[in-house]
């Protein structure tokens, strides 16, 4: 479903990425762990298509889409979740889950219905503010609006930050059934030992801007495996 081929990028004349090959298959749930300023939101960033590859394809379903803008690549149907959420603060939950309306055009199926019995926190509170909602609150938010599209891959960008603890179980069960449930294909990139534990089937380990490693689901349930990539 997603193809990264020896992916080079850079912020103005300082390389960042390179080398970096990743594949993600239709139905699978793959994560990308690293340490702080490895290169991961540069990785995703430039998967969504909102920073330009120096060199190198990403193939999106078949096609190549390495030159394409991020909005393009959104309504092909990749939903995108930023690191530190982004939603708008002061717009209502249901507002901007609005905002999430227009990500893959192919699809005219809204999933509101799915969306508020994942994430039931925001029917209750669809008419308040999002800014006055809690880190994990505003997690399922942003979700919940990449969800509302209904794409067929999902990027998050490390989706327990600010987030506490106990919620970010219930955030990796929640993702865990969307993958199920929707057959979404889930991309995540990740310094959380817990949710790339359980929530990876596969994870990719990234250092200084390229890949170090791959692990399967076996060495993924090594607390020592996993450790070595992230910080201590
Ligand atoms: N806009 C920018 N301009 C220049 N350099 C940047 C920019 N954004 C990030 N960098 C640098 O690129 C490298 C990778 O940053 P990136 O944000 O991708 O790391 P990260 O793995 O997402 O880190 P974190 O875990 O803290 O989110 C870092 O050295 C960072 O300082
Ligand atoms: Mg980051």
């Amino acid at each position: 479903m997603l193809e990264i081929t020896n992916l080079h990028t850079s912020y103005g004349k300082t390389p960042i990425l390179r080398d970096v090959d990743v594949r993600v298959d239709e139905g699978e749930i793959v994560g990308i762990m690293g340490k702080n300023g490895v290169g991961k939101t540069t990785l995703v960033k430039a998967v969504i298509g909102l920073l330009e590859a120096d060199e190198g394809t990403i193939r999106f379903d078949g096609d190549e889409v390495t030159d394409d803008p991020a909005d393009s690549r959104a309504r092909r149907g990749i939903g995108y979740i930023p690191q530190g959420r982004d939603v708008f603060p002061e717009l209502t939950v249901e507002e901007n889950l609005r905002m999430g309306e227009t990500i893959n055009e192919s699809n005219g199926d809204l999933q509101y219905e799915a969306v508020y019995d994942y994430f039931p926190v925001l029917e209750e509170r669809r008419e308040q503010d999002a800014g006055t909602m809690s880190g994990g609150q505003q997690q399922m938010l942003a979700i919940g609006r990449a969800l509302i599209g209904n794409p067929d891959l999902l990027l998050l960008d490390e989706p327990s930050e600010g987030v506490q603890p106990s919620i970010v179980q219930d955030v990796t069960r929640d993702l865990e059934r969307v993958n199920e449930e929707l057959g979404t294909t889930i991309l995540f990139v990740e310094q959380n030992l817990h949710v790339v534990q359980n929530l990876a089937e596969r994870c990719y380990a990234i250092d200084k801007g390229t890949i170090v490693d791959e692990l399967g689901s076996d060495r993924l349930e090594s607390r020592e495996a996993v450790t070595e990539y992230l910080a201590v």
